[in-house]
């Protein structure tokens, strides 16, 4: 097995892993501290079913089959969150335009996941690729006084902020709606495993900076989203069939690049996008806003 970096902040692609193999103990603790590493690690073209998939999630934690976005599901498959633009019965997928805005997975619930493995089903012939930004450089290139006058502060985080639900409106499904009240979560976050620090924000799910107005927090979010997501702090993933990606949700945001087809009909080769999520599961964080006795201004 060969490690190769696919930029000097961030990713790296694990080279002549066969996962169809069993892989042994020593295998299965370089690919985790691969992945505490590199922050995401991709292995090319595996041709895996779904128990496989779970199976080689296992490696880097516990799963969490039970978070707000199991309202979406496999039928067969709990630990599965499946991603995909197909049209089913003539209804558009409810999760076609899931991740379109830079986030980090599950900061709006009190238990953010500890990461993800996303396998991929089906790509589209061009266009749908992911792109991940490494939150630890976003946070060590940020000036000390900017460091310090961050890192006391705390965001909103409220899944209602963002594009995929305010197009939704009501019509989530209400085992979503009923996980998802607003949560405050620290701008600083320490990781768990590697001790280091990193910046946490989102551009999908952060409503404000706790204690401030939108018109005062809106420019310095501007500006620390534009800051994190510097080409040379982020990894594009151009997805090919069978691609299995691994990211650590402490210290990256990503997003999918909407280029592609949001609706597609079933059995349109070339067009389909179709994801499979197992996510890993957290530690608890933040605290919900409706405790906190502050008003916000
Ligand atoms: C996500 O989990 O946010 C979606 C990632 C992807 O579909 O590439």
């Amino acid at each position: 097995m060969q490690i190769q970096r696919v930029t000097n902040s961030i990713g790296a692609e694990v080279l002549g892993l066969d996962l169809r193999v069993p892989l042994s103990d020593t295998i299965k603790n370089e690919l985790k501290r691969a992945w505490l590493q590199h922050q995401v690690i991709v292995v090319r073209e595996q041709e895996i079913d779904v128990r496989q998939h779970i199976e080689f999630a296992r490696i880097f934690g516990p799963l969490d089959s039970d978070s707000a976005v199991s309202a979406f599901s496999h039928p067969e498959h709990r630990e599965i969150f499946v991603l995909t633009n197909e049209t089913t019965d003539g209804k558009p997928s409810e999760t076609r335009d899931v991740g379109w805005q830079w986030h980090t997975d599950l900061t709006y619930t009190l238990c953010p996941s500890a990461g993800a493995v996303l396998h991929a089903q089906s790509v589209p012939d061009c266009g749908g690729d992911t792109m991940f930004a490494s939150m630890y450089r976003a946070w060590e290139a940020l000036s000390p006084g900017m460091r310090s006058m961050l890192k006391s502060l705390e965001c909103v985080h409220d899944v209602s902020n963002g594009a995929w639900y305010r197009k939704r409106a009501e019509n989530a499904p209400k085992s979503f709606i009923s996980r998802t009240r607003p949560v405050l979560q620290p701008m600083l976050h320490v990781h768990p495993e590697t001790g280091r620090e990193s910046l946490r924000i989102g551009e999908a799910v952060v409503r404000r900076i706790h204690g401030m107005t939108d018109d005062e927090s809106a420019p310095i979010l501007r500006f620390l989203t534009e800051h994190a997501t510097r080409p040379e702090f982020v990894m594009r993933h151009r997805w090919r069939r069978g691609d299995l990606l691994v990211w650590d949700n402490r210290c990256t945001m990503h997003k999918v690049v909407a280029d592609h087809d949001d609706v597609v009909a079933p059995g349109t080769p070339g067009r389909i996008r179709r994801m499979h999520r197992v996510t890993l599961k957290g530690q608890p964080s933040g605290r919900l806003l409706e405790e906190d006795g502050r008003q916000a201004a």
